[in-house]
């Protein structure tokens, strides 16, 4: 799971207009009358012209064995029993590299997935759409008699996805539908990278996907077996959303989102100056409220270059997972972070120098110390930006 990017092959088989995958794990009561009802269904649009892919995960209740049981009567049918990954996500997308159709799709195993809507989506893409998605949520939709708690989640996961892929996820009133078709050639170059249970963000995400169209159904209750989403699919869920975000680009906070969070650096970076040099003048005995210091000492200049480099420090680390997070990832290793923190403090040197003969340049030329030290910090913290955005970071 996790890292492992899978493509899609171009060549299709003109002969199959559908390929109809069938994720399954322990749903043996209910696939049998599944593959029944779409046979039965799909026989008066396309006969022979579709296939039906189960691909189970090695269930305990044999489904792949009751599956491939049927496969005597009903030719069209393929089987694949997984032994080796799991998932829902990845159970599709194998058994899309295995389709031979112009069209791919998918419908839950377990009968919640009303087969004869297959007839509305199939005809949406055949018309021209990229994608055809059935939703619970457009007029003459329904999720069916769900608890409140269930509903309450699935509408938390909507707005979290339209929160976290405002572009991807708006396009669909249903975003995590699991019933819906595509056009393989919308997905036939993108690296598909699926975690979790939602395979047609990772299709919207990554596809080229121009024209969509939302089919209402009716979620049915399940009338065997058990759903098999666990608290681990909401935490992929969201590990997923976030993911994809950064892969679609859209990951990077606009400029003003990136110089704000400069800025609430910077300020942590003066909080962590104040700290080091009050934690020194307790250790070396010399006090931060007296008038008068002796500016010779030793240990106060010492102890200020270091309240300066940690605050250095300090910075680069919050810029480096926050600010500039997006342009980070791309160059993790050691070796390029030690780069960024070696330019970062160079940067943050130079800019230092330029504050402080600013400063005292603007005074000399009869500025108040009060404005002559507001501008010497606005130019000398845009110089550290710009830098740093252009040369270290390198975000555009
Ligand atoms: N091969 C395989 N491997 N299949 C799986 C796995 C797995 O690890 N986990 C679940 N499935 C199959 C189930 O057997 C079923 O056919 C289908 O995937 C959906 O799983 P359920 O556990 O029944 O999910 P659900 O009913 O809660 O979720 C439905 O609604 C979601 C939206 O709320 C599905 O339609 C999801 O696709 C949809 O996102
Ligand atoms: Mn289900």
């Amino acid at each position: 799971m996790g890292a492992t990017t899978v493509k899609i092959n171009s060549e299709f088989n003109p002969n199959y207009l559908l390929s109809l995958v069938v994720p399954t794990y322990n749903e043996g009561k209910n696939i049998i009358p599944l593959i029944e009802a779409l046979v039965e269904i799909l026989d008066r649009v396309i006969a022979d012209r579709y296939e039906l892919i189960v691909v189970d995960d090695d269930s305990p209740d044999r489904t792949w064995e009751i599956a491939q049981s049927l496969q005597e009567n009903y030719p069209q049918l393929q089987v694949l029993r997984r032994t080796e990954e799991r998932g829902l996500a990845t159970a599709v997308i194998r058994g899309w590299q295995a389709a031979q159709g112009e069209i791919l799709g998918v419908i839950d195993g377990d009968l919640q997935h009303p087969p004869e809507t297959l007839i509305d989506i199939y005809s949406a893409v055949s018309k021209g759409a990229d994608l055809a998605v059935a939703s619970r949520y457009i007029h003459g939709a329904s999720v069916g008699s769900w608890s409140g708690i269930r509903q309450f989640l699935s509408r938390g996961a909507v707005s979290l996805a339209l929160w976290i892929l405002p572009e991807i996820a708006s396009r669909l009133s249903d975003p995590m539908s699991g019933y819906f078709l595509v056009r393989r050639s919308a997905i036939v170059d993108c690296e598909l990278s699926p975690i979790g249970y939602k395979i047609l963000l990772e299709v919207m995400g990554r596809g080229q996907i121009d024209r969509v169209a939302e089919i209402p159904y009716t979620f049915l209750e399940r009338q065997e077996g058990s759903s098999k989403v666990t608290w681990r699919q909401y935490e992929q869920f969201i590990r997923h959303l976030i993911r994809l975000r950064f892969a679609t680009g859209r990951g990077s906070v606009g400029t003003i989102g990136r110089f704000l969070r400069f800025g609430i650096v910077g300020l942590s970076g003066v909080f962590v100056d104040f700290l080091v040099l009050w934690l020194a003048s307790q250790m070396l005995g010399f006090s931060i409220t007296a008038a008068k210091t002796d500016l010779g000492q030793l240990e106060i200049f010492i102890s200020k270059i270091a309240a300066v480099e940690i605050a250095i420090i300090n910075n680069f680390i919050w810029n480096d997972l926050w600010t500039f997070r997006d342009a980070s990832i791309k160059q993790s290793g050691f070796k390029f972070r030690l780069l960024r923190f070696l330019r970062f403090n160079l940067a943050c040197t130079i800019g230092a120098l330029i504050n402080i003969s600013l400063f005292i340049g603007l005074v000399k030329l009869g500025m108040s110390l009060l404005l002559a030290n507001l501008i010497a910090i606005v130019i000398s913290t845009a110089w550290n930006y710009l830098i740093n955005l252009k040369f270290n970071w390198r975000t555009s």
